[in-house]
């Protein structure tokens, strides 16, 4: 039921402090860490993922994990990846769905093969799946429909519990995706001394995230409505984003084109010089996500390379509250600022302006917002 939301996609985006609420919920414990009398960190459970705490001897002994999905929960693998990498130290890889089932991937015993899918049906998915089971690697599913094909046939895995999802623009299944994969990593770390001090700092800002979803939800609504009139009735939108938020960017391209029909792209904005650049003028509208974060450098040097090629007047910079480099472009841009948190989560505080402006641009161009033409909510056929 939409209840008093005039589409599902915003009742869904609206239900996220919830929905991360009860992904957490069990699984992220309160007051779990303490130190003795000698100022020691003791390591305790802070969190708990039933449904894997079997096999972590198996995972301990894998040589990689490898991250296989389509569209949406294939970003919000690009999302994780990183802190995936730096708390569990193993290489992570994260395929398509289909293109792993056309190169026929070599896979081992050894491997870990975490599929991720909201609707658990999606056909690549499950081929990717069947034929990773056949390789004998270890799977595991991150799933939110229980008793869907990939809860069932994976080895073990994880729900997202983040309620049913109607829109089919996947909004909460998304956020819900990243923070599961977080605890993942978190729960893979447990016991790794060197990791305590940064894994209590993302346990502690996956507790206070629900807060902040909903601040930047009551406060960037309108201020995305707005922006939307403004965009409306362009013909294409370029976002760009790296570390962190490279998969903001590709996120929020795909919920815009998918929804509105304009045409984005989410670009790397490491690769802005190797030919995006020339497709910069003073109409190009642009987005770019900039956090304080350890690309923060590196962001601000596209933002400059971008306005000097005349990506004045249609600039909109997603940033952090707090953020002093941003001020300098306050006349020159559109700031749209979401509150900070850790960098590994600050992705699923940016992509909420992106879900709203994606909503807003569709309602504003007359379109069906929960069900873009030629699109299904279970792609169940290849
Ligand atoms: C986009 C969207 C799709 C799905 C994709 C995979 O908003 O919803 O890109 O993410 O079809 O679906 P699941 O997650 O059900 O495997």
């Amino acid at each position: 039921m939409k209840g008093s939301y005039p589409h599902f996609m915003l009742k869904e985006i609206y239900e996220q402090p919830e929905s991360l609420l009860q992904t957490m919920r069990g699984r992220v414990l309160i007051n779990s860490q303490s130190e003795n009398k000698t100022n020691a960190l003791q390591i305790k459970s802070d969190v708990h993922l039933g449904g894997i705490s079997q096999r972590l001897s198996d995972f301990k002994r894998s040589s990689r994990i490898i991250f296989v999905a389509c569209g949406t929960s294939f970003h919000s693998c690009i999302a994780a990846r990183q802190v995936m990498e730096e708390l569990t130290e193993l290489p992570v890889t994260i395929e398509l769905a289909s293109d792993f089932i056309d190169r026929r991937t070599p896979l081992f015993r050894s491997d870990v093969c975490v599929f991720v899918s909201q609707s658990g049906e999606t056909a690549d998915t499950l081929e990717a799946l069947r034929y990773a089971k056949k390789c004998q690697a270890l799977t595991v599913g991150v799933v939110n429909v229980v008793g869907s094909s990939i809860a069932r046939i994976t080895d073990c895995g994880v729900h997202l519990n983040a309620g049913a999802e109607i829109g089919v623009a996947s909004t909460k299944a998304y956020t819900s995706q990243i923070i599961t994969i977080v605890i993942f990593a978190l729960q893979l770390s447990l016991d790794s001394r060197s990791k305590q001090v940064r894994r209590k700092e993302i346990h502690d800002a996956l507790l206070a995230l629900p807060a902040l979803v909903k601040k930047t939800l009551t406060d960037l609504d309108e201020h995305m409505k707005a922006i939307a009139q403004r965009l409306r009735d362009n013909t294409s939108i370029l976002l760009f984003g790296r570390g962190y938020q490279y998969a903001t960017c590709l996120e929020g391209a795909l919920k815009i084109k998918e929804l509105s029909y304009i045409h984005t792209e989410g670009i790397h904005a490491g690769e802005l010089k190797h030919g995006p650049l020339a497709l910069i003028d003073e109409n190009m509208p642009v987005i770019l996500f900039a956090s304080q974060d350890a690309c923060a450098n590196k962001v601000q040097n596209a933002l400059h390379q971008l306005m000097a090629r005349g990506g004045i007047s249609n600039m909109i910079i997603i940033g952090t509250e707090g953020d002093s480099n941003l001020e300098a472009f306050r006349d020159k841009a559109q700031l749209v600022l979401v509150p900070q948190t850790v960098d590994c989560l600050q992705c699923v505080l940016s992509i909420i302006p992106m879900q709203l402006l994606s909503y807003h641009l569709t309602v504003a161009r007359g379109l069906n917002v929960d069900q873009p033409r030629s699109l299904a909510k279970s792609v169940t056929v290849e």
